[in-house]
């Protein structure tokens, strides 16, 4: 299996090895860590940086785009970019949760319009937060004209003249260009040289100009931070660090909550709500995480899933420090399948936002990735990436760490993140469970 540590290396005396990371964990094997600083969410909520009032803002600022969104894309009649909620058959569902009551829902942003995966509703949105703020400046957004305009000559004049640049394992940069390249702006995306060729290749297609870095996607995103410091005609869209990315993923639980209302699904605290979110650097299921629990409070309580060899996140969060903690320091390689999830490095901004909130990091491994890949494309014929799967595979593991009662009248909602768009011969990669793709070509 790829995306395990030489095990040699896994358990090497590191001189600082942080203390509270499980050694199963630095092992490289796959765990459950229970979050020990999970706090009511009326005690983690207030002193957090972002409110309910600000996601709001975020989701007026999506409505007033609908009429150009739905311009640009065909394939967006409404101009909203959401996903469906689907159930699972009882049988799947049954697998999924290994003996355990409840239902199990599958929050489908594999599907989203446009890009396929759920980096699009952070960076489409920055993309538009910075493109609103040109177009005010320039004075093409006065009280009486609509946001279609934006598509105009004249807007996208404005916009050409400016660069949005970014720092992707390939998502998140394709979200970003596919919107940027549509209102007209430059685009250019660093990548690690190992993220997956064809990512790179697409994002080539619609006119991204893709530098390549010799590390990891850290360095790339760390590279592209300084090359953009301070030009005045250019946005970097901070993967690590941004606030707009943040309110863009937790508009999406607004959309949950109304799917789940339309399925007549109750949510409280008899009826509590699990949700399965694969991280790489945080920023996606931190959102959405902040989202829920400022609609839902303590009756949901949201899981990161991570690959066996970057879970980045648990080890920032098991760590307890305030100095940021690679996978690395603790022995092991950031080497897996789940392309999108290798990230040696989570977000601090979303490390401290978290913190209180989460209820659990599961670890899996990519044999698991891909086999539930496999069954859930079979069984209920969704496309997913490894990434996608991941949420699948901490289920189980998850509802037998979690002390008991169990929670027989719950409602499980497994947040799928990518893959629709994967071109046909990775998917039948993919489905083959073949290890991470060589070096770019
Ligand atoms: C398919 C997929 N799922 C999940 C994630 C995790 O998002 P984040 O890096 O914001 O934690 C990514 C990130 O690129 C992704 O591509």
């Amino acid at each position: 299996m790829d995306g395990l540590p030489d095990p040699a290396r896994a358990e090497a005396p590191h001189q600082d090895i942080p203390r509270g990371v499980p050694l199963a964990v630095r092992r490289g094997q796959p765990t459950v860590w229970l979050n020990p600083h999970r706090a009511p969410t009326a005690d983690g909520l207030p002193t957090r940086a972002v409110s309910l009032a600000d996601v709001e803002a975020a989701l007026a600022r999506w409505r007033r785009f609908e009429p150009l969104l739905a311009r640009l894309f065909d394939e967006l009649e409404t101009g909203r970019i959401d996903s469906p909620l689907r159930a699972l058959s009882e049988p799947v569902a049954r697998r999924v949760l290994g003996g355990a009551g409840g239902t199990v829902w599958v929050k489908a942003d594999h599907e989203l319009p446009v890009t396929g995966c759920i980096k699009a509703r952070g960076g489409v949105y920055e993309v538009l937060v910075y493109a609103e703020a040109l177009a005010r400046e320039a004075g093409l957004l006065g009280p009486r004209e609509g946001y279609a305009r934006l598509a105009e000559p004249e807007a996208r004049r404005v916009f050409g003249a400016h660069t949005v640049a970014v720092g992707s394992t390939g998502n998140l940069g394709f979200s970003v260009g596919v919107m940027a390249r549509a209102l007209g702006f430059r685009v250019e995306v660093h990548m690690s040289r190992d993220a997956k060729a064809w990512k790179k290749r697409r994002l080539r297609e619609i006119g991204a100009e893709v530098v390549e870095h010799a590390g990891d996607y850290g360095s790339a995103v760390a590279a592209a931070r300084t090359g953009f410091q301070g030009r005045p005609d250019a946005h970097f869209v901070d993967d690590e660090d941004s606030l707009d990315l943040f309110l863009g993923y937790a508009t999406a639980a607004f959309d949950l909550r109304r799917q789940l209302a339309e399925a007549g699904v109750t949510v409280d605290r008899d009826h509590p709500l699990f949700v399965y979110l694969p991280c790489g650097v945080g920023g996606a299921p931190g959102g959405v995480t902040l989202g829920l629990k400022l609609l839902f409070g303590d009756a949901v309580r949201c899981i990161f899933v991570e690959p066996v060899a970057a879970p980045c996140m648990l080890v920032q969060l098991a760590a307890g420090l305030e100095r940021t903690v690679s996978v690395y320091d603790v022995g092991l390689d950031n080497r897996t399948a789940a392309d999108g999830l290798a990230v040696a490095r989570a977000s601090m901004l979303v490390a401290r936002m978290v913190r209180g909130l989460i209820e659990a990091v599961a670890t899996v491994s990519d044999d698991a990735l891909h086999a539930w890949l496999r069954d859930l494309w079979h069984a209920a014929g969704l496309r997913l990436e490894p990434s996608a799967a991941a949420g699948f595979a901490a289920v189980r593991p998850f509802l037998t760490a979690l002390p008991p009662p169990n929670p027989a009248r719950a409602t499980h909602v497994v947040w799928t993140t990518g893959g629709a768009l994967l071109p046909e011969a990775e998917f039948q990669k993919a489905l083959r469970g073949s290890a991470a793709e060589p070096a770019a070509e």
